[in-house]
């Protein structure tokens, strides 16, 4: 809603084997059709980024990454740096995905690590928030959400958010197949918006929100359609293109 552009992310997560993502991503790519209003973007394993940028390349569509370790370099097994990615044209990464944080020990300190690593290196962070079916039903769904993007605030300040943006995903809707109705999403959207207008209002009114959880081609619209629902950040149904181009289509 009001002028901001909306962001239709796809986060293939742990999916697709090299010559899959290279079929998926060259798919997207025929499928996508340039807009003024909506920009596309795919998050993909990073072992595929190097393939990826090449079969992106000419297109409209973005690259983007689901995670990466905050350090420049070193003695770090096993990980990849956001400095890294940035050879790939990587322009966004996922910081903060429900499943990292339940998974692999991604406390929110790590969270503002890994959100201020891919701002020094040029790279937009979608900071993912979201609370769990426990936490909703105790009515505690917007302290938590504040919690989460308090610790990034207290690091990198308020302003940083205008290279950023918010995926809220509610963690019961995440591949579930249960959605947030337009009007829960919509209410938390608006109430967040709201909460940062506090800290700054300029920042707020600009700063694209995402929905994500369960999103899919039948029931994007009416999600977008809410006046504080920015884009979409789409798991299960980012791995089908035409299901994918159908969400952008209404975006
Ligand atoms: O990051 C996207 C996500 O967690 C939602 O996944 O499969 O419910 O669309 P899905």
């Amino acid at each position: 809603g009001t002028g901001r552009k909306r962001l239709i992310a796809g986060n293939w997560k742990m999916n697709c084997q090299r010559a899959a993502a290279l079929e998926l991503a060259s798919s997207v790519v025929e499928l996508s059709q340039a807009s003024e209003n909506a920009d596309l973007l795919i998050c993909v394993p990073s072992i595929h980024l190097a393939d990826i940028e090449k079969c992106l390349q000419d297109s409209q569509v973005k690259l983007g990454a689901q995670d990466a370790h905050w350090a420049e370099s070193g003695a770090y097994t096993g990980e990849t740096s956001v400095s890294m990615l940035e050879d790939y044209r990587v322009q966004y990464l996922l910081v903060g995905h429900s499943e990292r944080r339940e998974m692999f020990g991604d406390s929110d300190e790590r969270v503002a690590n890994k959100f201020e690593a891919a701002l020094k290196n040029g790279i937009k962070p979608i900071l993912c928030i979201g609370e769990s079916l426990e936490q909703r039903e105790q009515g505690v769904t917007l302290d938590v959400l504040k919690s989460q993007v308090q610790a990034v605030i207290d690091r990198v300040g308020i302003k940083a958010f205008e290279n950023a943006a918010i995926a809220y995903e509610p963690i019961w809707a995440i591949g579930t197949g249960v959605t947030a109705t337009p009007e829960q999403a919509q209410e938390v959207h608006e109430q967040l918006r709201h909460w940062l207008a506090t800290h700054d209002q300029a920042i707020a009114d600009g700063l694209q929100i995402l929905y994500g959880g369960s999103m899919n081609a039948a029931n994007a619209e009416t999600l977008l359609a809410q006046p504080d629902i920015d884009g979409g950040l789409i798991g299960g149904a980012s791995l089908k293109a035409d299901d994918f181009m159908k969400i952008y289509s209404v975006a």
